[in-house]
């Protein structure tokens, strides 16, 4: 049995994808301190091939343990499409691909199931295995996206450029009739008015956030991670690997209303 925690929880990504996975579990757990890093300096990952995205992971971790965190949360898909283990060096780390399928698969009712990620993810077959693990009738249609995070760091969500892009991506997922949508990268839930707009309202999307969340509070309920007594008013710190006004301004807007207490830059 899990004691009362006060550590902070970890949670990293590339940049600010992670921050819709942040906002969600800020909002979920009131009580928790957070400690975010975005390693902005080494973005894009999902470019990146599966051995330099594992040990930029692992060093991530390494950093992020060092820090004295509770729990690691990779707020990454394609992260955690390469690193797989639940625990590192005794810590307890949250990948967003199993709490994911789960979800596509509780609210799929045709199990087709469509998967947008970035080429790294869909590369590795993590969400098709996944979910093919937990109902081996499902079907996974998916689809890489390398131009989402560039849009999606660039805040354009709603924009005509992007609705077209969603529109070409979506086109051969939506022709194999899905009726729930992954969204397998941590940026995509930035660009969810453009991608609505694209499958209707008859789509279910998933997004990593609420999935991993759910996983958080279960744990947390059934004692196999210590909370926080919530003695000490909560604290929300955001590193990253590069300085930018930029990141810190779409931090800003994406985590609101949540608020973060402080910005600072890491080697790693
Ligand atoms: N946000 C990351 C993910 O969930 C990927 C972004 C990147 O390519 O660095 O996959």
């Amino acid at each position: 049995m899990s004691k009362a925690d006060s550590r902070p929880i970890g949670v990293f990504d590339s940049g600010i994808g992670g921050l819709t996975v942040l906002k969600e579990l800020a909002l979920q757990f009131p009580q928790e301190s957070f400690l975010y890093l975005g390693d902005t300096a080494r973005l894009p990952y999902g470019s990146k091939s599966p051995s330099t995205i594992r040990k930029y992971s692992e060093q991530n971790i390494i950093f992020l343990e060092k820090q004295n965190v509770k729990a690691i949360v990779i707020a990454c898909n394609t992260a955690s499409s390469q690193l797989t283990e639940h625990e590192f060096d005794g810590l307890p780390i949250y990948n967003v691909i199993e709490p994911g399928s789960q979800r596509a698969l509780e609210v799929s009712s045709s199990k087709r199931i469509g998967l947008l990620g970035t080429r790294a993810t869909v590369n590795s077959k993590a969400y098709t295995k996944k979910i093919m693990e937990f109902d081996p009738k499902a079907q996974v249609f998916d689809q890489a996206c390398p131009l989402f995070v560039p849009l999606a760091e660039e805040g354009w969500d709603s924009d005509p450029v992007t609705n077209l892009i969603v529109f070409r991506y979506l086109t051969p997922l939506l022709q194999n009739h899905i009726d729930t949508l992954i969204l397998g990268c941590t940026h995509y839930p930035i660009l969810k008015n453009s991608i609505s707009r694209v499958t209707g309202s008859s789509v279910e999307l998933v997004d990593s956030g609420e999935a991993i969340a759910r996983w958080l509070d279960r744990d947390m309920k059934e004692n196999r991670l210590g909370a926080s007594p919530g003695v000490e008013p909560r604290r929300i710190e955001i590193m990253t690997t590069d300085h930018s006004d930029h990141f810190t301004e779409a931090a800003m807007r994406i985590l609101k209303p949540v608020k973060a207490d402080g910005f600072r830059v890491v080697d790693l």
